[in-house]
């Protein structure tokens, strides 16, 4: 329950809009532990330091709740420059989008802009061989990013796109498994926004016991599982299953943020595991950096001494 209240609580603050201006000013330096830089070439530059470790990366231009047209495609613009980029440095681009930052919910010539610019950025990874995955936002646009990914796995198949699941939220169980007809590639986590009781457990033992069930059952249906969570008694339960289960290393993977147990993230990929770290980059970092913040209550700290120095 105090989890509840402090992530209300933080969030709710940071959606002040003084507050989101004095952190904006303030706070870049401190940001920068969760944000690997503003330019898509200190991502790029941030992905090659990861792989000294033997750590892969995955994108994230950061943005979202766009609401005009216009914004949507600039931005679906840069997503696709970034991934024409990456692969000139000879990586595969392995990269993270937000519906909702390339216009999900407008309609443009009687289709959702979001589909239609998620079908132009899967059609370029495809091409360079790389991956997208479709990030979950809060609650209301579950269902459409769930049938957006269903036409895009179709289409492009289920090695180049994969989407989200929230085990917070007391519906994701059945979407999971109406998911397994495709195959699907699924990256499990807790959950990180603010949504009410009606739609999310509101205690942590229940969403950590929900996250445990829906990593096992999809392991167990022979999908692609990316387990994307810092918590170490998770991590370590998913070994012991996987052993005793006969799972190879090659049906899924350990993701982590960027900034967040950069120890456990070498120690992981040491043991052979393959360790995907999630890198956002982006001038719009305050929401992402909100929920960060939200999600632990000794980063106020961290935010409130670096604001001082800085
Ligand atoms: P939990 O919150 O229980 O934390 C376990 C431990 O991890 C903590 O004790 C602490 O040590 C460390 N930790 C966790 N958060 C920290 C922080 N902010 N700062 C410092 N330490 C921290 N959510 C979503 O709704 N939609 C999405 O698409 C995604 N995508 C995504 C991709 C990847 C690769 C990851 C790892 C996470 C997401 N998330 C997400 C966020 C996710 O829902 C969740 O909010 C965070 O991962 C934190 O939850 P944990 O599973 O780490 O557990």
């Amino acid at each position: 329950m105090f989890d509840r209240i402090y992530r209300s609580t933080v969030l709710g603050v940071a959606g002040q809009k003084p507050i989101e201006h004095l952190v904006r000013s303030r706070a870049w330096s401190v940001a920068q532990r969760f944000v690997a830089g503003e330019e898509s070439g200190a991502a790029i530059a941030a992905v090659k330091e990861l792989a000294a470790d033997g750590v892969l990366g995955n994108f994230d231009l950061l943005g979202e709740f766009v609401t005009d047209p216009q914004t949507a495609n600039e931005f679906a613009e840069r997503i696709l420059a970034l991934q024409s980029q990456a692969a000139a440095a000879g990586l595969k681009p392995y990269i993270s989008v937000k519906l909702s930052s390339v216009g999900q919910g407008m309609t443009v010539g009687g289709t959702d802009l979001g589909l239609t610019n998620a079908r132009r950025i899967v059609a370029q990874a495809r091409e360079l061989g790389g991956f997208v995955c479709l990030d979950m936002e809060d609650h209301p646009r579950v269902d459409q990013t769930l049938e957006q990914f269903r036409l895009l796995v179709g289409e492009f198949g289920a090695e180049h796109v994969g989407t989200v699941l929230q085990s917070y939220l007391h519906r994701t169980e059945a979407d999971r498994d109406a998911l397994d007809d495709l195959h699907p590639n699924l990256r499990m986590v807790k959950g990180a926004y603010l949504e009410p009781e009606s739609v999310a457990m509101p205690q942590k033992a229940d969403v950590d016991a929900s996250y445990r069930r829906l990593v096992y059952t999809n392991l167990k249906a022979g999908n692609y599982t990316n387990v994307a969570t810092h918590d170490e008694s998770i991590i370590a339960d998913v070994k012991l299953f996987v052993l005793g289960h006969g799972i190879q290393k090659s049906q899924f993977e350990f993701q982590m943020l960027y900034g967040i147990r950069r120890d456990l993230q070498k120690k992981l990929a040491a043991e052979g595991f393959t360790v995907r770290v999630y890198l956002p980059y982006g001038r719009d970092w305050y929401a992402y950096f909100s929920r960060r913040i939200a999600e632990r209550p000794a980063n106020v700290m961290f935010v409130l001494r670096g604001m001082l120095k800085g």
